[in-house]
């Protein structure tokens, strides 16, 4: 396994270009099941779960690949699908079961492995078999899969009991082809959902209302390939806004989709960094002492619940008492005894964290526990006195292509080394 060893201390300068987003490039790649001729995808990022997908649709008969050496373009076509997904891969990655919608419309059946629980959660599909039943499909559960079949799929109204991202997608995918109307309400909007419902159009999909929280969708017989470029990673934008603020740096991170971050760019001034949205991205100005703030992760528009392991890092420094509040995922805290042992103040109460700042953080040997966890891990110990070793870093691989490679660009003091 690799580890992160990090000297902190040193303001960020420069500019770090974002990559394509992971949590568009997942639900788009696995589209492919649902399109007739070959798909080019520009744009997609190189991560640990970008490689499971292609690995998955290979798998299932989707022809997915890196076309152009080390660069991000992918080229992904339906030949001959077959309806099962593998446990040993849906349970390194549980995006594995969006699979279930685009089989059952082109085959009328999937067999997917019951995606397990997480670090961050629970995590259950109900919402997602709910639509799906609504559509037409009918579900076993066999010895730990999913099950599913349908003599067709047809158009449904279906409400939501809250704004699902992967519930919407699966019920995107799975209604894009079904016979008739397709009404989602209390649809998830989160960009991600928007890019996914974009290239759906661009094959030929009927959809409208995009963005919003109802989608309407016509099916249509068939949908034809294309090619399609992934939107920029907005998450990954704010974890490098967040390090320019925890080092009190000046940076330019390119490609930020600063129209998608507005929840994220007003709270960072609200704790007094300056932001200014250019051509060519966001600048951040971080050189004055941030104050303390209250954050409350809420669905798109609101603050990201992706973005909060992350701006609780940089809380940790902030002057004053402010509070994160988490109401997305159930157990999504596991960055905090492990800022902890780098001298942070944290107090936990159920979905409340209470951080009160510190003059300084001291690097330490810790543990990453999920991706945006071990990001946190890696803010503090770019801002941290001494060296910080960021262990078990392949969770940081699945959603950050060559971190350490940006932020040394940046002027960070981090390597890569094995951690035997
Ligand atoms: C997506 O997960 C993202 N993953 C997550 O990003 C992100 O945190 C999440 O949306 C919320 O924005 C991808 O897009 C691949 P949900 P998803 O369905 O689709 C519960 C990252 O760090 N729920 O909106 O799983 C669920 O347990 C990852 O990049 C049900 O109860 O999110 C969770 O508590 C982490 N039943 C909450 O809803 C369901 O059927 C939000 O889940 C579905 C979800």
């Amino acid at each position: 396994m690799d580890k992160l060893i990090i000297h902190g201390g040193r303001p960020l300068n420069g500019s770090i270009a974002v990559s394509g987003s992971k949590n568009a490039a997942l639900p788009i790649l696995l589209s492919s099941i649902l399109v007739d001729g070959p798909v080019h995808y520009a744009n997609v990022p190189r991560l640990r779960d970008i490689h499971t997908t292609n690995k998955l649709l290979n798998i299932l008969g989707c022809e997915a690949a890196f076309t152009d050496g080390d660069g991000n373009g992918v080229r992904a076509e339906a030949l001959s699908l077959v309806p099962e997904a593998p446990y040993d891969l849906v349970k390194t990655m549980r995006a594995s079961v969006l699979v279930l919608g685009p089989l059952l419309a082109r085959l009328g059946r999937a067999k997917v492995a019951l995606p397990g629980g997480c670090a961050i959660g629970a995590r259950p599909v109900d919402q997602h078999i709910k639509g799906l039943e609504k559509l037409g499909a009918r579900f076993d559960l066999d010895s730990g899969y999913i099950v599913g079949y349908c003599e067709e799929l047809r158009g449904a109204e279906i409400n939501f009991d809250f704004p699902t991202v992967g519930g919407t997608e699966s019920l995107l995918m799975a209604s894009v082809l079904a016979r008739g109307q397709t009404v989602l309400r209390g649809a998830a909007r989160e960009p991600e959902v928007s890019d996914l419902a974009n290239f759906l159009k661009v094959c030929g999909a009927k959809i409208e209302g995009i963005g919003t929280s109802t989608l309407r969708v016509e099916g249509v017989e068939a949908l034809h390939g294309c090619a399609y470029s992934i939107m920029p990673d907005r998450i990954e934008a704010g974890t490098f806004l967040v390090a320019a603020a925890i080092t009190g740096g000046k940076l330019l991170v390119r490609d930020c989709p600063a129209d998608k971050l507005d929840s994220v760019l007003a709270k960072l001034e609200e704790m007094g960094a300056v932001t200014e949205k250019r051509d060519e991205g966001v600048f951040i100005n971080a050189s004055s002492p941030l104050l303390a703030a209250q954050v409350v992760t809420s669905p798109y528009p609101g603050f990201p619940t992706d973005m909060q392991a992350q701006i609780l890092a940089l809380m940790t420094l902030a002057q004053g008492s402010g509070t994160v509040e988490e109401t997305i995922f159930e157990n999504r805290f596991m960055h905090v005894p492990e800022l902890g042992r780098m001298g942070a103040d944290i107090r936990l109460s159920g979905s409340r964290a209470v951080v009160r700042g510190v003059k300084q953080l001291t690097g330490a040997p810790v543990m990453a526990s999920d991706l945006r966890a071990g990001a946190s891990l890696v803010l503090a110990g770019l801002a941290a006195q001494g060296e910080t070793q960021v262990q078990r870093i392949y969770h940081l691989d699945r959603g950050y292509e060559q971190i350490e490679k940006k932020l040394l660009s940046a002027g960070a003091d981090i390597f890569r080394a094995k951690d035997n």
